[in-house]
């Protein structure tokens, strides 16, 4: 039993993953499996000693997968399987030129991460945190005209950067909201899915100059760093909320800083910083025009486990030399 245990592909697993992608690789029979067992990351050099020799990598978004990294785990290793949509944490030079397949996540946090979103921009918006802080602590006084007053998104107009899946199920739904017009940018117009919501191509400049909510769906690349900066900002309306909730490398913070307290835009509401987690002595938090959330866009149970399920079956379908489920084309 031991001898045929260690001819098994060995898997590693760089953390504590929810229960039904443990489920599908410990069922199948056919890996070795080998565990981080903790919900916080497994230390870099600790990982380096681990991976050595392993077949299958399957790891989350806060494990860095570069040259190092792979040069530590050896020629056997054939799949990484991020349990991500995003791979900005993985150098996919580096895994194309060794030839290791990559999995990832995309679809099954579609929904999830859209209803954040949402529930982000209204929170944002409309002072939602102030608001409960203000009843809570003493500032509730007599109703008053003009206090905690915020954006209504009745007769405005959204903007997408990026517009991908989340930004087409985020658009849809916000439109039941009475938005008057979606525009979006990115790389180029996506008619097939701007058609889906009736959203309109325009250039960066015109997106942070029409929009009264601005939202970022985009992917994180060299091409979309910082791209939301002091720039984009004084372009925006000083009634503009601005919304991230894909990562914060696309955002430069001390300009968003800037913008918020200085007046230059309203509000703004992220679910992704950089670092993360922000330290807690960070001037954004400070600021009581910004919300931020600890990257919890896809954090529903059904999400969670839906994508633990899908990052286990890229992997085993790649050792098994199939087509993954989801494998990202390098
Ligand atoms: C992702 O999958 O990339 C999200 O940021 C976390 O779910």
């Amino acid at each position: 039993m031991q001898r045929v245990m260690q001819e098994l592909p060995r898997v590693y697993v760089t953390r504590r993953v929810p229960p039904a992608g443990m489920k599908i690789l410990k069922q199948s029979g056919m890996c070795h499996i080998e565990q981080w067992d903790s919900d916080d990351p497994v230390p870099r050099q600790e990982l380096f000693k681990r991976v050595s020799g392993i077949d299958g990598l399957f790891c989350v978004l806060t494990e860095k997968i570069d040259a190092e990294l792979l040069d530590a785990a050896g020629p056997k290793l054939k799949v990484v399987s991020t349990m991500s949509v995003g791979y900005d944490h993985l150098s996919l030079d580096e895994l194309r030129k060794r030839g290791i397949r990559v999995g990832y996540t995309p679809d099954v946090l579609t929904n999830a991460v859209a209803e954040l979103t949402i529930s982000l921009l209204l929170a944002t918006s409309r002072r939602i945190v102030e608001a409960a802080d203000e009843a809570k602590n003493g500032g509730w006084g007599t109703w008053r005209t003009m206090w905690l007053c915020g954006y209504e998104l009745s007769h405005s107009t959204v903007g997408i950067l990026g517009l991908g899946r989340i930004g087409v199920a985020i658009a849809e739904r916000l439109k039941p909201f009475g938005v008057r017009k979606f525009i979006y940018t990115d790389a180029g117009p996506r008619p097939e899915l701007a058609n889906k919501v009736e959203a309109e191509y325009v250039s960066l400049d015109i997106l942070a100059k029409e929009s009264d909510f601005l939202i970022v769906c985009c992917a994180l690349t060299a091409e979309t760093q910082e791209i939301c900066n002091s720039s984009m900002f004084s372009k925006m309306k000083n009634t503009a909320i601005f919304i991230n909730t894909s990562r914060g490398g696309v955002v430069n913070q001390d300009d968003l800083y800037k913008a918020l307290s200085s007046g230059q835009i309203a509000g703004a509401g992220l679910d992704v910083t950089v670092p993360e987690p922000l330290p807690t002595s960070h001037p954004l938090f400070k600021l009581k025009n910004c919300t931020i959330l600890p990257h919890i866009a896809s954090a529903t149970y059904s999400t969670r486990n839906a994508m633990s399920a899908l990052a286990a079956n890229n992997v085993l379908a790649a050792l098994k030399d199939e087509a993954m489920p989801k494998e990202l084309k390098l």
